[in-house]
């Protein structure tokens, strides 16, 4: 539970996309956050406050005489961890570049002293038109989030950017505004996934590696405040994370030339990638016939990529391994990080690689050892970010 003891407003104006708001809501509770929703007047005609407050169980506020007191919009403000707007319409980021106060939401806007999410969803038009852009630019510039529109086909009919964006990534966003920035000013690069070394065109050899974990701790290390995040992963079912440049790759040696293109660029590498130690010696372009009775592979060792890392480590640069075990885990840990020159290593059982729950130690250089307990995955990546930059700086 992510967000668990964490307070967060979702304002929603008058757009068709306003029903989205509803699995923003749900998508922050999932994560343990207290939502309240604020209402334009005319969001209302689009999703009703009953909808919001069955949702939320709180009270929902459009006007100021909708509330208990009127003060309520300064009493929201204090209150709030994160406040995002979502949808947020071209007319409200007006009001909300000049300052105007004409509503509850943009009077709460204004009394909040903290960057405000805003996930702009309108007609390509008038999200392209040069108003709405130096507003955005003006918001931007003053340090509010914005989460760009999707491109695709809108309520109108039309195609193009004006979609409200994902609500995965408008979370991400969230989140970004809540959590501290350990990463700051530090360039990662994450791999993730499990290696496919293919033997014909459709055929290869790999491991059950979901790549979910360096998937959520390249999300965090984004929320984290990371000012570039590169994540070099194997074919995975993964989305790829908001503000994350992602790159596909297949075999372990795709991987390594690839990880060998940003490794003088990044302050921090996270090698989580299931890498395959082998590879088959032959590759048939033609896919192989099943006219024998019997078929052999033969396997060849691949680059250790990690290993290379820590042979050319350059000063300053935290190298972070993972370990994955089915017995020893300590022991053969220690081993590892001590002979690929890392600066910390992640060990678990070989049991998460499919599951969606990560336990495992993060062991430093220094002896030290922490416990990750069971924990969903996304709560693990975050653990072993805080964790490995409170004690390396
Ligand atoms: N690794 C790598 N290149 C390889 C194999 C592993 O970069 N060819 C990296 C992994 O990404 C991981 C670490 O090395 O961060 C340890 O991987 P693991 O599979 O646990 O161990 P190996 O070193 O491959 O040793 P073994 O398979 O014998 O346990």
């Amino acid at each position: 539970m992510i967000l668990k003891d964490k307070n967060v407003i979702v304002g929603v104006t008058a757009s068709i996309s306003a029903y989205k708001a509803c699995e923003l809501v749900r998508a922050l509770q999932k994560d343990g956050a207290t939502v309240r929703v604020a209402l334009t007047p005319r969001a209302r005609e689009f999703v009703g406050e009953m909808t919001f407050k069955a949702l939320t169980g709180e009270e929902v506020l459009w006007d100021w005489r909708s509330g208990k007191t009127s003060l309520e919009h300064i009493y929201w403000a204090r209150w709030a961890d994160a406040f995002a707007i979502a949808p947020v319409s071209a007319n409200t980021l007006a009001k909300l570049r000049f300052g105007m106060a004409d509503n509850f939401l943009t009077t709460l806007a204004l009394a909040y002293d903290k960057p405000i999410v805003l996930a702009p969803a309108m007609n390509t038009k008038m999200f392209e038109n040069v108003a709405t852009q130096e507003n955005l630019k003006a918001l931007s510039e003053r340090g509010h989030i914005i989460v760009d529109p999707a491109c695709g086909e809108l309520a109108c009919g039309e195609e193009g950017a004006g979609k409200l964006a994902d609500v995965e990534d408008i979370k991400t966003a969230i989140l970004y505004a809540i959590f501290e920035k350990p990463l700051k000013g530090k360039k990662v690069l994450i791999t993730a996934g499990g290696t496919r070394e293919f033997f014909d065109p459709i055929r290869y050899i790999s491991n059950n590696s979901s790549g979910k974990l360096g998937h959520e701790l390249a999300k965090w290390a984004y929320i984290l405040g990371a000012d570039k995040v590169y994540l070099v992963s194997a074919p995975t079912c993964e989305r790829k994370p908001y503000c994350v440049e992602r790159y596909t790759v297949n075999s372990a040696d795709e991987m390594y030339q690839k990880v060998m293109e940003f490794v003088d660029d990044v302050d921090v590498i996270i090698m989580n990638a299931a890498v395959a130690d082998f590879k088959p010696t032959s590759y048939s372009s033609k896919k192989l016939k099943k006219d024998s009775q019997e078929l052999t592979i033969t396997l060849e060792p691949n680059v250790d990529i990690l290993n290379e890392l820590g042979k050319r480590k350059k000063e300053g640069q935290i190298l972070i391994g993972f370990a994955a075990e089915t017995e020893d885990l300590e022991k053969n840990a220690v081993q590892k990080l001590k002979k690929k020159n890392l600066d910390a290593i992640v060990a678990n059982k070989t049991e998460v690689f499919s599951s969606d729950v990560f336990s495992g130690k993060i062991i430093f250089k220094d002896g030290s050892i922490l416990e990750i307990p069971p924990i969903p995955k996304d709560e693990a990546a975050y653990r072993i970010l805080k964790e490995i930059f409170s004690k390396i700086r």
